[in-house]
C-alpha cells in the first residue's frame, strides 16, 4: 500500500510513523509513506497557505490553490482509491473502517489546520472525511498518524503473528480479553488457573467469555 500525506507540518508526522510496527511495515516494503509539505505548493509570498474567511469571523482558512496544486500534481502520477480529509466533522474512525481501508491500494490524506480548508476542496476532491474522535485537535496530522497506524498494522505480513490482529479489541465487535505474562504469582496476585492448564479449547472459551463480559461492562453499545 502507498499512502501520501499533504500537511503544513511534516515534522509532526515523521516520528509517529518511523518506529515499531510502522517502521517494520515500511522496511518490509509492505507500506510506503510519502509526506508532502503543503507550503512547497504555494505560489505566494512567504509560501502562504491560509487566508481570512469570507463573511468575516475569527480564524484562518486553508486556501484552495496550494492544496489543489498538491493534489493534482500527485494525482498526475498516482491513481488514488480515496482522497481523505482528516476533520472533526468527518465520519468517526472505527475498526471496520480501518479494515476496509487496509484493502485499498493507494490513499491520499490531507491534514487540515486553523478553521479548516476551503469548502470547494471538500466538494471537488475529497472522497472520504474522517474524524478520529469527538474532540478537536490542533490539526489533522495526529489524526492522519492514527489512521495510518490503524490501517498499516492490518496489512498482510506486517504483524509477526498474522492472527494477532484478529484477536484485537473491536474485531467481532468485542473488546479483547485480559492478558497475563510471567510470573505466575506476584504479591499473591495469581494468573487465572485456566491459562496455565494447557487446554487450548477451554482457554479459547474462557477468553471469549471474558471478552463478552468486558464488552458488556465497558461498551454495551458494541453488542
Ligand atoms: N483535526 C482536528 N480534529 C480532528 C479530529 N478529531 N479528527 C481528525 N482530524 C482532526
Amino acid at each position: 500500500m502507498r499512502i501520501d500525506i499533504i500537511t503544513v507540518l511534516p515534522e509532526l508526522l515523521e516520528s509517529p510513523l518511523s518506529h515499531s510496527i510502522m517502521k517494520r511495515a515500511q522496511a518490509k516494503g509492505l507500506l510506503e509513506i510519502h509526506v508532502h509539505p503543503l507550503r512547497q505548493y504555494s505560489t505566494l509570498k512567504h509560501s502562504q497557505v491560509d487566508d481570512y474567511q469570507f463573511g468575516g469571523g475569527a480564524g484562518m482558512v486553508m486556501m484552495l490553490e496550494p492544496i489543489v496544486n498538491a493534489i493534482e500534481s500527485l494525482q498526475a502520477k498516482i491513481q488514488y482509491d480515496e482522497v481523505i480529509y482528516l476533520t472533526p466533522d468527518g465520519e468517526t474512525l472505527n475498526q471496520k473502517m480501518a479494515n476496509q481501508l487496509s484493502l485499498k491500494g493507494n490513499l491520499l490524506m490531507l491534514c487540515g489546520h486553523y478553521k479548516g480548508i476551503d469548502q470547494r476542496i471538500r466538494d471537488h476532491f475529497i472522497t472520504k472525511e474522517i474524524s478520529i474522535g469527538d474532540y478537536v485537535l490542533s490539526g489533522g496530522e495526529l489524526g492522519a498518524a492514527v489512521l495510518v497506524d490503524a490501517i498499516g498494522r492490518l496489512l498482510p505480513g506486517v504483524l509477526n503473528n498474522e492472527t494477532s490482529a484478529l484477536t484485537d479489541s473491536f474485531q467481532d465487535n468485542l473488546l479483547a480479553p485480559p492478558v497475563y505474562t510471567r510470573p505466575e504469582e506476584f504479591r499473591g496476585w495469581k494468573v487465572p488457573e485456566i491459562l496455565l492448564s494447557g487446554d487450548h479449547k477451554k482457554i479459547d472459551e474462557w477468553r471469549h467469555q471474558e471478552s463478552i463480559e468486558r464488552t458488556k461492562q465497558r461498551r454495551p453499545d458494541l453488542l
